[in-house]
């Protein structure tokens, strides 16, 4: 089997990358480039690290992304864009800030609506130039090939995935994550977790991915506990921001699966920030997909460290699902859909939404059907005691 693989054109890594931000700019030939953040990352003061660069330059400001960015908020980056008469785009941000501006740098190129863009390689050519700085850890959105959105009216997340939405730089800099708050800390650097765990379990899998998937999640698990509860830890920081780089490039080209499709109404209809949403769901699709993937469950117990010398691989695959839980309790975040005011009644349509997501869903280890998903939801809005 072929197997391709791509990423951004450049990534750099490591404390003070950013400083490299001003000759990427000038190398892009970006002469008025557009910034694309939100107030948050502003307040936090890491706005100023991109100002800086463009001492000197002519640039405008974007400063009204929300998190999970519905399409409203891309329509709203290409006025700008346009009116500004801009010629790049540089994304500073979480994921939400990244796919905005991804998304945005391939929408101005193009003449007709953005619905027609949602879906898969509908975007006809390349953006203009587009440098992605990521300040979470996170989506891996600096190196893939896709921008998340909220299409409010079908309540549903979706997806504009292209390879013409390849940033051509990502620039992942650390220590611009240290004034991440401890709840987006949690909730991102889980959905880098999954990232990890569905590229490693994807039928898309190929060695490459392989390789950066167990790294991310190995990094994670020992990484993410003390970049929550010491969000200052540079080593910390720096350990997670390589690890949803990785995760980036692993899921980026072998898919995530059904964790990520049964999430997706949990953010299109309730709201729930993407990272919380995976994380709730992501032991009870594993228990459901484990029948077809113990083996590679039981090599993620072993990088997890969890499976015994001598542990066959279905328990080594039970105690990875178990370390996936304890990881998500240790970082806050509730373990079923109950705590997030979802109602019993509410499951059935959101069974209906999730079993339509094929783009992802083909990825997952094994086919699952509208009535298995909805007793997935079940369980996970009983919760565990249950
Ligand atoms: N394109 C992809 O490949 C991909 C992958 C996974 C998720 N996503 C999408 O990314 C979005 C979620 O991104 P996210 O989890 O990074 O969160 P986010 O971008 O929504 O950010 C959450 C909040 O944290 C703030 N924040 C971020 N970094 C900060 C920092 N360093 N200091 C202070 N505040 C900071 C933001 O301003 C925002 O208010 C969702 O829409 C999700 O669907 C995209
Ligand atoms: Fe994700």
């Amino acid at each position: 089997m072929v197997h391709i693989f791509k990423s951004a054109y450049k990534i750099m890594t490591g404390v003070g990358a950013i400083s490299h931000l001003g000759s990427e700019i000038a190398r892009l030939k970006m002469n008025h480039p557009l910034v694309v953040t939100d107030k948050m990352i502003k307040k936090a003061g890491l706005l100023e690290e991109v100002t800086v660069a463009l001492a000197g330059r002519s640039y405008g400001i974007f400063l009204e992304v929300e998190p999970e960015p519905a399409f409203s908020v891309v329509e709203a980056c290409k006025q700008t864009f346009v009116a500004g008469g801009h010629d790049g785009v540089i994304a500073i941000g979480g994921g939400s800030a990244l796919d905005t501006a991804k998304a945005t740098a391939a929408y101005v190129r193009y003449n007709g609506a953005l619905a027609d863009l949602i879906g898969t390689d509908l975007v006809p050519t390349k953006g203009v130039p587009l440098i992605a700085i990521p300040t979470t850890a996170g989506t891996g959105s600096e190196v893939t090939n896709i921008a998340i959105l909220s299409d409010n009216d079908a309540k549903l997340k979706k997806g504009m995935v292209s390879d013409h939405l390849l940033p051509d730089v990502a620039i992942v800099s650390p220590e611009l994550s240290r004034t991440t708050p401890p709840a987006v800390t949690a909730a991102s650097g889980i959905d880098a977790l999954v990232h990890g765990i569905e590229a490693y379990l994807s039928v898309n899998a190929s060695p490459l991915t392989d390789a950066f998937a167990l790294q991310a999640i190995e990094k994670i698990a020992r990484n993410l506990p003390e970049a929550y509860a010491k969000p200052t830890n540079l080593a910390a920081r720096e350990e997670m921001a390589v690890a949803s780089l990785m995760a980036g490039m692993a899921f980026g080209n072998a898919g995530v699966g059904a964790v990520h499709a049964l999430a997706y109404p949990l953010g299109g209809r309730f709201n729930m920030a993407h990272g919380v949403s995976n994380a709730v769901l992501l032991p009870y699709v594993m228990r459901e997909n484990k029948v077809a993937c113990v083996d590679r469950l039981a090599v993620i117990a072993e990088v997890l460290g969890v499976k015994e010398i001598g542990m066959g691989a279905s328990e080594g695959a039970d105690q990875a699902i178990s370390a996936m839980e304890r990881l998500c309790d240790q970082v806050h975040i509730p373990s079923n859909l109950r705590e997030f005011g979802i109602r019993r009644a509410d499951l059935t349509a959101m069974a209906e939404d999730a079993s339509k997501i094929d783009r992802l869903l083909k990825n997952n280890p094994r086919p699952l059907e509208r009535d298995t998903i909805l007793s997935i939801y079940e369980r996970a809005w009983a919760g565990r005691s249950v």
